[in-house]
């Protein structure tokens, strides 16, 4: 492969309902990613675009539609990294449209890799960024969820994952220069502690990136993808021989198995892309200069994906 990009709009249960919003913000998101790469884009500002398409998308739970924490606040994390080592990171956001933008000036700025809470909200401010008011943010769909789940007591933010609802967003891409950058972006998961970080932000755990061979992104229950550093995971089985897709497979069996996590990763390369999610589904769409644009939501539509490696 010489260039290319996937997407995933998260892992959990989405219910029938859902699944054409699903679709069709992935197929906008990789429509817009791959006239960018044609156009000699530069991988990261591709990634960036992306994932701020995606956080406009109220669909999805990333930016507006996000989940509301326990305080009925929006909290947010994302990260943004290339494969050079360069990283930027914000977690425990409150209040802005586009999490992403200010995890890219975070990388652009290239003194700290990660700010949370009221630094990144200080950071925000010195670089121009607006803050938004909640309403801005907030769908009805997660005014109804808050309500309903603020006094239950039995309700624990992993059960969401097993309920039908939608998820994180996130992409790898590699552009024609061979650079891979990989951006993901999350509300979280619903009704969690205020201040509770998950795996999105955290490099290694929510996203991967190493040159010459992956960028990875994932999506799930935080707490556990956390737990196995399930993006660094991916490059330990492709580092032992595994193609692309094998190192996806073994990285979420290894979740299922270790933790009984729940999740989904996406990764790609020169060598290839894989995909693999042990949730009842996950939203992804791939375009490379070898495999026309490919939407899926099922496993059935997983295993339909034209592997390239495999041909
Ligand atoms: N994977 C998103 C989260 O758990 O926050």
């Amino acid at each position: 492969m010489k260039y290319g990009i996937i997407i995933h709009g998260g892992a959990w249960d989405i219910p029938d309902e859902l699944v054409d919003n699903h679709l069709n913000g992935i197929n906008n998101a990789l429509e817009l990613g791959y006239s960018l790469l044609e156009d000699n884009s530069n991988a990261i500002d591709i990634a960036e675009k992306v994932i701020v398409l995606l956080e406009n998308d109220p669909t999805f739970d990333a930016g507006k539609g996000s989940f509301l924490n326990a305080l009925g606040n929006v909290e947010m994390d994302a990260i943004i990294a290339t494969d050079n080592y360069k990283i930027g990171s914000v977690a425990a956001l409150n209040n802005y449209p586009n999490p992403i933008k200010i995890a890219r000036a975070i990388y652009d700025f290239d003194g700290s890799v990660m700010l949370v809470g009221e630094g990144a909200k200080i950071f925000a401010e010195q670089f121009g960024f607006q803050q938004c008011k909640i309403e801005d943010l907030l769908v009805g769909r997660e005014l109804k969820r808050y309500l309903k789940l603020k006094n239950d007591n039995s309700f624990v933010p992993k059960d969401a994952f097993k309920q039908k609802t939608r998820g994180t967003v996130g992409t790898v891409v590699l552009d024609k220069r061979g650079r891979i950058a990989v951006a993901v972006s999350t509300g979280g998961t619903p009704k969690k502690p205020p201040g509770r970080v998950g795996d999105t932000p955290l490099f290694g755990a929510g996203a991967y990136v190493e040159k010459n061979k992956l960028g990875v992104a994932a999506t799930g229950y935080g707490e556990d993808l956390i737990k196995v550093l399930i993006s660094r995971r991916v490059l330990d089985f492709y580092d032992r021989g595994y193609n692309p897709l094998e190192s996806t497979e073994q990285a979420i069996s290894f979740l299922s198995k270790s933790v009984k996590g729940l999740g989904g990763v996406i990764t790609l390369g020169k060598e290839g892309l894989g995909l693999a999610f042990n949730t009842p589904r996950m939203a992804f769409g791939v375009q490379t200069d070898e495999i026309k644009s490919f939407i899926g939501i099922n496993q059935k539509d997983r295993e339909a994906v034209p592997y390239t490696h495999l041909t």
